[in-house]
């Protein structure tokens, strides 16, 4: 009996003890559960288990739409900045790359385009612009400049930076890096054009000023003089107006103005017509001229222009073989097929030649090997550029090669008929 006592009072204590236990257990579950309702309804009312679960169950999908949005939006924002020309960098204001693009890389010829996190003394090599991103991260403050950079190319890149506070008070530096190589090596071009032009008028107009200012102090008595001096001025004028002549022309090339007048034309006919200008000279010149053209081969061109090319090549050709103190001179222009596709006129001369160093440059404006020569034979600078861009205008190229002290060769390579399609579309005739 008194064990059945000692077993009832057992139990009863521990009923009692797993009733308070799980009392407590369910009322902190429910606090939980409070505590979740209260965060996802952000109200103080309770919402009931069941409903909570599609609540938690919605707010899971919520999250997770908008976490491909962010994602999707971040991937945009980077190809659209892989896509912008310009260089964009974004510094932190420890110095360490947060956001680039390509650009930036190809400008400062980086290889691995992988910049997020790197400080920038590890990637820029340049030190003027390690200078000015380090300066006006310091100072946080707009700047601008243009820095030339050699490697991985000549480049001249003009650099805005623009700071900036995001949210949570983290300072940035835009850094926008442009290529303005282009702009830079035309306002140098036109420079040098003006200052070429400038010397290459001047020279003859002070010789045909002093030549006058002496005529006009002579008594005029001593007529073999005057007419010496006279001689001079006339060669000094004719000399200013072809050049003024070859720079309009080149001007009218460059900016597409001469009208092409297209047509079907046989090689031989050009070099014939150009044959007959030039015989007069080269044999006052003592230089034998030579003429081998297979008749029938036809391009589609403008016979004036090709005649001009042609003229330009032959001309200097019998010109600087002339200048050669002794030996065999002679020039033979010839034209040839030299392939299904493609034809050639050369003009083969056994001149003074050109040095091998002088070769690249031959085709620039007022490029002479030697000044006082040109001169000498009347010749403005401006002649094998414009050849080259009469031939460019055909479809064609034009090659040189040359053995100083014993000759050079130009050769002019034009599309045969029929299977060009000539640039100057507006001019050709239906
Ligand atoms: N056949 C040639 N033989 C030697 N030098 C040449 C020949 N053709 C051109 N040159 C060189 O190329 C330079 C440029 O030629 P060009 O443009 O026709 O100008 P230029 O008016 O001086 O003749 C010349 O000054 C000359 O030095
Ligand atoms: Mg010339």
């Amino acid at each position: 009996m008194e064990f059945f006592l000692i077993l009832f009072v057992v139990l009863s204590v521990l009923f009692f003890v797993l009733f308070v236990f799980f009392y407590f257990l369910h009322k902190r579950n429910l606090k939980i559960l409070k505590g979740i309702s209260h965060i996802i309804s952000d109200s103080e009312e309770n919402i009931p288990i069941i409903k909570m679960i599609d609540v938690l169950k919605e707010m899971k999908a919520n999250l997770e739409t908008r976490y491909s949005e962010a994602t999707k939006s971040r991937e945009n924002m980077r190809i659209i900045l892989q896509n912008v020309s310009d260089g964009i960098l974004i510094v932190d204001s420890e110095g360490k790359v947060t956001i680039n693009n390509s650009a930036v890389c190809e400008f400062l010829g980086i290889e691995n385009c992988v910049l997020e996190g790197k400080k920038l003394v590890e990637i820029v090599e340049n030190y003027d612009m390690l200078n000015f991103i380090d300066k006006n991260l310091k100072e946080f403050t707009n700047g601008s400049t243009e820095i030339s950079i050699v490697y991985p190319q000549r480049r001249y890149l003009k650099c805005d930076a623009i700071p900036v506070i995001l949210k949570e008070n983290e300072h940035v530096l835009i850094v926008v890096i442009k290529d303005i190589t282009s702009e830079r090596e035309l306002d140098n071009f036109r420079r040098e054009f003006i200052s070429n032009v400038s010397h290459e008028l001047k020279t003859p107009l002070t010789s045909i000023h002093g030549y006058a200012e002496t005529l006009l102090d002579d008594d005029f008595k001593d007529v073999e003089t005057v007419k010496h001096f006279l001689e001079i001025i006339e060669n000094e004028s004719a000399r200013m107006s072809r050049l003024i002549n070859d720079l309009l022309d080149l001007q009218k090339l460059e900016e597409g103005k001469t009208k092409f007048e297209f047509q079907n034309i046989d090689l031989s006919k050009i070099v014939d017509y150009v044959s007959r200008i030039v015989k007069p000279m080269a044999d006052s010149l003592g230089v034998e001229l030579k003429i081998s053209c297979n008749k029938e081969i036809y391009v589609y061109g403008d016979f004036d222009r090709l005649v001009q090319a042609v003229l330009n090549l032959t001309d200097n050709a019998i010109k600087y073989t002339a200048q050669k103190e002794s030996g065999v001179k002679s020039v033979e222009v010839s034209c040839e097929i030299i392939n299904e596709n493609e034809c050639q006129i050369r003009v083969k001369d056994t001149g003074i030649g050109i040095p091998s160093d002088a070769l690249s440059r031959l085709f620039e404006r007022f490029y002479r090997v030697d000044k006082a020569r040109s001169r000498k034979v009347g010749g403005t600078g401006l002649g094998l550029s414009i050849v080259k861009m009469i031939v460019e205008a055909h479809n064609g190229q034009i090659k040189v090669s040359s053995e100083l002290g014993k000759g050079s060769e130009f050769t002019i390579i034009l599309p045969i008929l029929s299977k060009v399609s000539p640039k100057n579309g507006d001019s050709i005739p239906a």
